[in-house]
């Protein structure tokens, strides 16, 4: 493996604890083969699967993954759908990955508008799992970064009213543990395939000081060897959290 090469640097320079991921390009990379774009996102889901065991292999903390954002709603019903059968029959396929290899999961995003179905089968996965030791995987499903500090501003009003909490304990700290991400260490690095350089709302307030890394890779096609690049890319980055 590529940054096992560079094994010394990376003591002084330790891989990431939390990683997120953007897994975009599914819709071009059926186009590019004459197939419906659910041919993609099936593709697409299988490669999580990879790149999910992979990066639990090689000890990676923390991995966040975007599969649906609060904006992917405006796609037409057919898509939507497709994508909510899927998500139902990944999470099925997916519960003895997470029991193999120790992967506690946790959704973060608004599970309310989902079907019934999909809500338990949600609950179901993150309670079985809730007990595993080994890697904790994040899928952000209806996500949105602004809905989530949203959602933190209208949960600290509530404390607020109440008298439970007071304005001058109000601090980045607090903030962070009304997120869906709370408890967690923010993300040192975020991976985008498909050749978008953008955010496109994925955690906005954690990622303040990630190292993002863009590839013109499709996410189906995202390899084991190209999240190696991402992190060979990662270890020779300065972070420098606005010091010198
Ligand atoms: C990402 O792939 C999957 C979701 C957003 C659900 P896209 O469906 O956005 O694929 P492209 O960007 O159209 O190729
Ligand atoms: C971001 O991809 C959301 C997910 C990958 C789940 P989009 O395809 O929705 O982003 P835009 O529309 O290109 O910004
Ligand atoms: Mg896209």
């Amino acid at each position: 493996m590529l940054w096992r090469k560079k094994e010394k640097s990376i003591v002084a320079k330790r891989l990431p604890d939390h990683i997120g991921i953007i897994m975009d390009g599914n819709g071009r990379w059926a186009k590019k083969r004459g197939l419906p774009r659910s041919a993609g996102h099936k593709a697409g889901a299988s490669n999580f699967r990879k790149i999910t065991k992979y990066c639990s292999k090689i000890g990676i903390k923390y991995l966040t993954v975007y599969a649906f954002s609060t904006e992917n709603w405006s796609r037409p019903e057919e898509e939507i759908n497709y994508l909510m059968r899927l998500f139902e029959q990944y999470l099925k396929e997916a519960l003895s990955d997470f029991e193999q290899e120790n992967i506690k999961v946790l959704f973060l995003g608004d599970k309310t508008v989902f079907s019934d179905n999909l809500q338990k089968l949600i609950d179901e996965v993150e309670k079985s799992s809730q007990k595993n030791t080994g890697m904790v995987l994040n899928i952000a499903m209806n996500y949105g970064g602004r809905q989530e500090i949203t959602e933190a501003i209208k949960k600290i009003a509530v404390e607020l009213e109440s008298n439970k909490l007071k304005i001058k304990n109000i601090n980045e700290k607090l903030v962070s543990e009304y997120l869906y991400t709370a408890g967690q260490p923010d993300p040192d690095l975020i991976i985008r395939p498909s050749g978008e350089l953008r955010l496109s709302n994925f955690l906005l307030w954690q990622g303040a000081y990630s190292e993002l890394v863009f590839f013109n890779v499709l996410w189906p096609d995202f390899s084991e060897r190209d999240l190696n690049r991402a992190l060979n890319q990662y270890v020779s980055r300065n972070r420098r959290f606005g010091g010198i």
